[in-house]
């Protein structure tokens, strides 16, 4: 076996891999893995993925890939054939992961590196991580089957309206979600939410590319008040298949917290999405977010995987 720059292939070599992968997505976290699929060809056609193939008699059957995001480098995926099947698979991940950690690390200008590995179970390709000085945060892929228990809205607080999301509150989220992760573990491990450039990063991101499903803007909302008419809470919703939501972020100022508003949010979206025929709504939450990982099981939210974030600080 042998691991080679990813760049030295094209999507004719790749694309048997990706089918498996798209697989993979669909039945682990019922997620249509095709929409990305797509791009990470087009991007190894265009030559310009950094990441590393492993080669067995000429045929890829794992790889793995990175993005560069100014000073910070990001994991982008890590897929092997046949995952556990194959008997020398694990070791091939931890191979081709060296690659990339190594890569990264030594890149000029690259101080920090991130990663989330939402396909593999926690502990499973933690080594190679934690031997380079990597923090992990484990994470749980919460689901809710909207066919039964859909949260019904609590009692509407008087203050606050829950409104449809809308182009106006871009600017005025990046500066709620700037504010909610003051502090927070989930700050230490998307350093975008610590300023309002990087929120506003992070809410472009999700909206405009495939990589976490499609934004719904049916059913994402904004949390204002009333009398003060500023934006205070948020949820954002993508469709990662044609009946699968998946919340792509949900905060609330903290001074309005516990007020019931966060499950108000939840709520709306959920009764939308069943309203529209949708089966499920799915989130991840780091386990050390306790608060919000009780808010979700009170409302049904079911545990279906733990998988790892990475954090590594140079
Ligand atoms: C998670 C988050 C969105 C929850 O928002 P929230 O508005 O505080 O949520 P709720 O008020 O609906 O529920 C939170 C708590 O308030 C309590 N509560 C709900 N309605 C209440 C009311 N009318 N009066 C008093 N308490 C109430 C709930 O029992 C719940 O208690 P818990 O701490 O045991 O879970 C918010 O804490 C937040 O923005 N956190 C930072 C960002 C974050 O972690 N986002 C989630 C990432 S996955």
């Amino acid at each position: 076996m042998e691991i080679l720059d990813l760049r030295h292939f094209s999507s004719v070599d790749l694309r048997p891999l990706l089918d498996d992968e798209t697989r993979v997505w669909a039945s682990l976290l019922s997620w249509d893995y095709n929409g990305s699929a797509e791009m990470i060809l087009r991007y190894v056609d265009a030559k310009i993925l950094p990441g590393y193939a492993a080669i067995e008699r000429g045929r890829i059957f794992g790889y793995s890939f990175f993005v560069y995001e100014g000073s910070k480098g990001v994991v982008g995926d890590l897929f092997v054939a046949n995952g556990g099947r194959l008997p020398n698979a694990p070791e091939v991940e931890i191979r081709l992961l060296t690659h990339v950690i190594e890569t990264l690390q030594q890149s000029p200008g690259i101080h920090r590196v991130e990663a989330q590995l939402l396909t593999h179970e926690t502990g499973s390709v933690a080594r190679p991580f934690l031997d380079q000085g990597f923090q992990r945060h484990p994470r749980l892929f919460m689901v809710l089957g909207l066919h039964s228990g859909v949260p019904r809205a609590p009692a509407a607080h008087p203050d606050v309206e829950i409104r449809r999301w809308t182009e106006a509150d871009y600017q005025p989220a990046a500066a709620v979600i700037t504010a909610a992760y003051r502090g927070h573990v989930d700050a230490q491990i998307n350093d975008q939410y610590h300023t309002l450039s990087g929120s506003l990063r992070f809410l472009n991101n999700i909206v405009l590319f495939p990589g976490c499903g499609l934004f719904d803007t049916e059913s994402s909302y904004a949390a204002v008040d009333r009398k003060a008419k500023n934006l205070i809470g948020l949820i954002l919703c993508s469709r990662v298949r044609g009946d699968v939501g998946h919340v792509t972020q949900v905060c609330v100022l903290p001074e309005y917290r516990s007020r019931g508003i966060g499950e108000s949010l939840l709520a709306a979206t959920s009764v939308n999405l069943r309203k529209r025929g949708f089966s499920m709504l799915s989130l991840t939450v780091t386990e050390a977010n306790a608060g919000a990982v009780a808010l979700y099981r009170r409302l049904n939210f079911d545990s279906k995987r733990v998988f790892d974030a990475f954090v590594w600080e140079g």
